[in-house]
């Protein structure tokens, strides 16, 4: 099949969160299926489009009511990524360091999509279908059935996954004028509460519509941030299905970005070597448990309850226990995380920021990794610690319900219920006890190590959706 996927962020040329890992793998895995897959992005002021070749395949400009952006459409020179990729290059609106945060996202983002539609449009050959990803290309599956010059995209199908439904690209109708002509007949698909809601819009109008993990799907039914009656309403249309991870990136083999290399055979000995540089990087000590957290630092991902927990945890078990943050997001939870420094020196530290090669030497380095996420659509880091043998301390929602099991139920990692500080700490207790039998502890990272979440697999169910609304046409 010919198909277009269309994100804000894809690994490694852009990154914000997992949204970039799975628009950079899943891709290269349909592609190695034999399909043509084409990734388009904007193109942002970032190291990849520095350090790479591109030619330029298409130019215009892009109309956004009353402005005109000139734009143009550049293709990656050697698909090292195994996969087409194409930045829009839209110089006044995403020539910038930053992916999101401005105060005219809602005109970069539609300037975007509709370069997009209008360069998809002119080509001779046209789609098998559109894979939009998240609110910053759903207002696509809206312009591709209802305006006038993407007629030749109607018969098109489009799906829209959603990696996050807590944003959703809200914006007045007094903006309603950017969009290109459409039937006005159409104008209520716009509207979910008196303003136009791109992801509702996308929900309403693609062709299929797909969460990332089958137990999020379940809870979007009643706590989607205001798009709860509109996921029961498409249900027969909606299908979740879980994230792999890129295997050939995460591999503790092979991984370039670690310190020592294991497999399934010696990981004992190859973390203990990846934590002894991770703990000496760190001043913390490697003869103790070390449980690290990665990720942005969100109430969304329970990052308000670490400083709290940590301090709980760390003074419970005084010079026991080591816990290593890296991570940005809230300044308050910044600020918190760092005043924890003096008092436990020695056996905790932060990076605020982030740093890819260091996640790389956290998940081969720590035994534990914890991730008390409020909401989780579908989560990869647990997946990533599961291939690197580090337990998952994870609280039993979205995605983290559906790929960690606890041990106690003979499972693969440790689970807990509330976002709580009490039940963080209460599951750290429960690591610190299992890391003292360390055969039960070498059992259940193994069972972790063993665990196939690749896209390989996944990869399919994509190819199967695509399949059934192409023949709804
Ligand atoms: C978002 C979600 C996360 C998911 C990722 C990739 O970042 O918050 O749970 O794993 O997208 O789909």
């Amino acid at each position: 099949m010919e198909i277009f996927h269309i994100s804000a962020e894809c690994y490694p040329v852009a990154k914000v969160g997992g949204l970039a890992d799975v628009v950079g793998a899943l891709p290269k895995y349909q592609n190695n299926a034999e399909h043509r897959v084409r990734v388009v992005i904007p193109c942002y002021d970032t190291k990849f489009k520095k350090e790479n070749e591109f030619e330029c395949v298409h130019w215009s400009s892009v109309k956004l009511g009353n402005f005109n952006f000139p734009y143009s459409i550049l293709k990656e020179k050697t698909d090292q990524l195994g996969f087409e990729l194409y930045l829009v290059d839209i110089p006044d609106l995403f020539d910038r360091k930053d992916v999101y945060g401005y105060e005219d996202d809602i005109e970069r983002f539609l300037s975007f999509q509709i370069a997009t539609l209008d360069w998809i449009t002119g080509r001779s050959e046209v789609a098998d279908v559109i894979n939009c990803h998240d609110h910053h290309t759903g207002m696509i599956p809206f312009m591709m059935l209802y305006c006038h010059k993407y007629e030749k995209l109607r018969n098109i199908p489009s799906m829209i996954t959603i990696h996050n439904g807590l944003y959703q690209g809200q914006f007045g109708f007094n903006k309603l004028y950017y969009l290109p002509e459409f039937d006005l007949a159409h104008v209520n698909v716009l509207e979910w509460d008196n303003c136009i809601n791109s992801l509702a819009v996308a929900i309403k109008c693609a062709w299929a519509v797909t969460t990332v993990s089958p137990n999020y799907l379940n809870e979007i039914n009643y706590s989607a941030n205001g798009l709860e009656s509109l996921f029961n309403l498409v249900r027969y249309k909606s299908k979740g299905i879980l994230n792999g991870i890129d295997i050939e990136v995460w591999d503790p083999e092979k991984d370039a970005m670690i310190e020592k290399n294991y497999s399934i055979k010696n990981f004992e000995k190859g973390k203990q070597e990846n934590k002894e540089k991770l703990c000496k990087l760190f001043n913390l000590d490697p003869t103790k448990p070390l449980f690290s957290f990665i990720g942005r630092l969100l109430e969304e991902k329970g990052g308000d309850l670490l400083p709290p927990a940590a301090a709980l945890a760390l003074s419970e078990n005084y010079q026991q226990i080591n816990i290593l943050i890296l991570g940005s997001g809230s300044t308050i939870i910044e600020k918190q995380l760092n005043t924890l420094l003096q008092d436990y020196k020695g056996n905790y530290n932060t990076f605020i920021g982030y740093n890819e090669e260091l996640a790389h030497l956290i998940y081969a380095g720590s035994d534990f990794l914890l991730m008390p996420s409020r909401v989780e659509p579908c989560g990869l880091n647990q997946m990533y610690s599961l291939r690197y043998g580090t337990i998952p301390i994870v609280r039993r929602t979205g995605g983290l319900r559906d790929t960690v099991v606890d041990f106690g139920d003979d499972g693969n990692g440790i689970c807990h219920d509330q976002a709580t500080v009490g039940d963080v700490c209460y599951s750290i207790q429960r690591a610190v006890n299992l890391y003292d039998d360390k055969e039960h502890l070498n059992k259940i990272r193994k069972i972790g190590m063993n665990t196939d979440h690749s896209w390989e697999r996944v990869c399919q169910e994509y190819i199967e959706m695509y399949k059934l609304i192409s023949n709804k046409k």
